[in-house]
């Protein structure tokens, strides 16, 4: 059902890969509430050929750019202002990857070459956007960035190898940067931690589908879902949360408050 909560606003929604990506759910859900918006993946990614079919759904363009490199940013936001028409109000950072744990490399033997593409890829990506942003001033006053992370930033899973590291520090530059980008523009700045999902980079994830069903049992409301996280994050660009910001905003259906519960006592 449509709200119109995002009528007359223009986007950038990254990290859409297939139909089951939390981008292409979002991208999708913003199209409903009435967003207009370019859609943008690694030119690797774009080989699969499904980002069409999203783009054709949305009325969208596509606009290829690696998230680590500066300048294919600077062409990112660039390209949009013009297809959109002017500045934009919300982005969506929703990429990450880790060789070390695509390679299921063990933690303690990360090689470092490859650790360093974690953090690249998956957290400091969202610094070089927000930077190109504001050296563009690309995004209108009190306009909205959310980017996505998980609890490994704060807590101990020994799966999530060196993406822990790459979480915790995107949810680092989430506060820096929402601090400067409010000073310059009220421009708010958060991360939603979400629950595992059944993704491409979910599921290749070592162990994940045991865990997706324990954190399944583990939270009272069970695990949210790619669509209900679509949901949150467009309650996160619309005018309705206008005064949220530098946040780390759990939708886990509430994962990160458990200790323990009766069923896995037992
Ligand atoms: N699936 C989960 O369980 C889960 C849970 C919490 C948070 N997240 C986060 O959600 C975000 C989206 O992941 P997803 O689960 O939808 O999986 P996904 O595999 O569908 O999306 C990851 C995206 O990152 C893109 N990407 C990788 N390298 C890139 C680069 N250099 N430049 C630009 N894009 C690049 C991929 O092409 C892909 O579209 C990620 O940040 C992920 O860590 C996922």
């Amino acid at each position: 059902m449509s709200h119109n909560l995002l009528k007359g606003k223009r986007g950038i929604i990254t990290g859409a890969l297939d139909h089951n990506s939390i981008a292409w759910k979002i991208a999708e859900r913003a199209f409903d509430e009435g967003a207009t918006f370019t859609l943008s993946n690694a030119p690797v990614a774009m080989r699969m050929g499904e980002i069409n079919k999203l783009a054709e759904k949305t009325n969208s363009q596509i606009i290829p750019a690696d998230a680590t490199s500066v300048a294919d940013l600077e062409n990112l936001f660039s390209k949009s202002i013009e297809t959109l028409g002017g500045k934009i109000d919300f982005v969506l950072h929703s990429i990450g990857m880790s060789p070390n744990v695509r390679k299921q490399i063990p933690y303690t033997q990360s090689n470092y070459d490859f650790f360093q593409k974690s953090l690249d890829v998956s957290a400091i990506s969202l610094h070089k956007m927000l930077s190109v942003a504001m050296k563009f001033d690309a995004i209108n006053e009190w306009g909205s960035v959310v980017a996505l992370s998980y609890i490994a930033a704060q807590r101990t899973f020994p799966f999530y190898g060196d993406m822990a590291e790459a979480k915790a520090l995107l949810e680092s530059i989430t506060r820096s940067f929402g601090y400067h980008y409010g000073k310059f523009k009220n421009v708010r700045v958060n991360t939603i931690s979400q629950s595992p999902t059944k993704t491409t980079a979910g599921s290749g994830i070592k162990g994940f589908e045991e865990f997706f069903g324990f954190a399944e049992k583990m939270s009272p409301l069970g695990n949210a879902s790619a669509d209900s996280c679509a949901n949150y994050c467009i309650s996160l660009f619309s005018d309705l949360t206008r005064m949220v910001t530098m946040q780390n905003l759990f939708h886990d259906g509430g994962y990160s408050m458990m200790g323990v519960n009766e069923e896995m006592m037992k």
